[in-house]
């Protein structure tokens, strides 16, 4: 298993596992985003060495995790720059190998040299799974959202989560 920031030529099969995994209708709230703008999005990372990164099993796309600043996720805040918003997405077949958690730390680590100063997300409720990862890195509960229905037929509720870089290690 490999991990290294995510290239050009990645993004057919970053917009694949997304699709997969949106599929699972347990995890994500949107689907990929079309091929012209996800291209002019990694375009745009690998310029500004923004915290981005992939996983691959020999010529196998297994994983990605992303840390955009807030305004290119259209969010409209004072110091948009200084705060990124995480996204993360493992194959089902490699999950709960650890590969996540190495994921996380490696993105982690590249968001503080990137200058960011917390690191925020949302996550369900449900997910059980990506909330104990968080937790084992130092994320707090930051809020809740509305409730929601996902795909999979599970009801549950979006809640919020940063963690802070400013003073920690
Ligand atoms: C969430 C996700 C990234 C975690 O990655 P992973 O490689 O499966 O997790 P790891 O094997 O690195 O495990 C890390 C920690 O997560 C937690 N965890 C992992 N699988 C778990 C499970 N089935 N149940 C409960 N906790 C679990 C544990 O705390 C674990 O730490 P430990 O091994 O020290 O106990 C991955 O499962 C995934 O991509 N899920 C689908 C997409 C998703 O949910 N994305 C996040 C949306 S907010």
């Amino acid at each position: 298993m490999q991990i290294r920031r995510i290239e050009l030529s990645d993004v057919p099969d970053f917009l694949a596992l997304w699709a997969q995994v949106y599929s699972e209708g347990a995890f994500l709230a949107k689907g990929p985003p079309p091929a012209d703008r996800a291209r002019q999005v990694v375009e745009r990372v690998v310029r500004e060495q923004i915290p981005n990164f992939v996983a691959t099993d020999g010529s196998e796309f297994i994983g990605a995790v992303e840390v955009f600043p807030a305004a290119m996720c259209g969010i409209s805040v004072d110091d948009s720059d200084r705060r990124g918003y995480l996204g993360i997405q493992l194959a089902k077949n490699y999950r709960g190998k650890g590969i996540g958690r190495e994921l996380m730390q490696t993105v982690i680590a590249d968001a503080r040299r990137y200058g960011f100063e917390t690191i925020e997300l949302s996550v369900f409720q449900s997910n059980l799974a990506a909330i104990a990862l968080y937790q084992s890195l130092g994320f707090r509960l930051t809020g809740s959202s509305s409730s929601v229905i996902l795909p999979a037929g599970v009801s549950t509720m979006g809640q919020h989560m940063a963690l802070s870089l400013e003073f920690t290690k």
